[in-house]
């Protein structure tokens, strides 16, 4: 398969970064070939430019889709999957990918129709979420921020851009808590297999 990532985390001293160099050993393992885009090292622009938001608002089709922009969609319709990794920031994906996705997700590519010819961006055949979290799975659970998390992740942003999804959460992570020594480990071998296993799941 190819693979996209895309991968957003300010910093290398992260279990995040060893979760992203996980990921790629597992899918150079198996044979994968990937793309990554690092969007906090690349300077990737996530404020939307008023021409973007008068286009994607409907007020402006004629207005293009600026070149780092189309990069990125390039980038998509040249895969077979695409994989998210982030650390939850206030139970979203850090701002820096939410603008990704602001900017990148166009009308006539990510959604709508472009001229009467559909969208533009391909359906892809496997999709992957994996958040790293400070919290842990039994508080996401009891207060329903895990749903939430998910819904927009799957629900709203891959929807059925993508065929078959997944999202891991790599709970516990939190500097505070001696779960992320323990966890450390066995969830770095959970991501490489992860990757290995990338579109073979029904
Ligand atoms: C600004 C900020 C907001 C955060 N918000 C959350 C949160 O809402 N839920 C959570 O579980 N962890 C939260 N965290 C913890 C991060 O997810 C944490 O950095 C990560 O799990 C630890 O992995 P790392 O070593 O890769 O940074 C937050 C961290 C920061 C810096």
């Amino acid at each position: 398969m190819r693979v996209f990532i895309v991968y957003a985390h300010p910093s290398e001293d992260s279990f995040t970064r060893h979760v992203r160099d996980s990921f790629i050993a597992g899918l150079e393992s198996a044979g994968h070939s990937y793309t990554i885009s690092d969007l906090y090292k690349m300077g990737f622009v996530t404020d939307m430019s008023e021409a973007e938001y008068l286009r994607e608002a409907y007020y402006r089709a004629d207005l293009p889709v600026p070149p780092d922009v189309q990069a990125e969609q390039e980038k998509i319709n040249r895969s077979d999957a695409i994989v998210f990794i982030y650390p939850v920031f206030w139970t979203e994906a850090p701002a820096k990918l939410v603008g990704w996705f602001n900017r990148v997700w166009t009308y006539g590519f990510a959604y709508g129709e472009a001229g009467g010819k559909g969208r533009a961006m391909k359906q892809l055949e496997a999709g992957l979420v994996l958040c790293i979290a400070g919290n842990t799975l039994p508080y996401f659970n009891e207060t329903g921020l895990l749903e939430s998390m998910k819904k927009v992740m799957l629900n709203d942003r891959l929807f059925d851009r993508v065929k078959d999804k997944d999202f891991i959460v790599l709970d516990g992570m939190s500097r505070e808590f001696p779960s992320r020594d323990k966890n450390w480990e066995s969830y770095l071998e959970r991501v490489f297999e992860a990757a290995r296993g990338m579109g073979t799941r029904n």
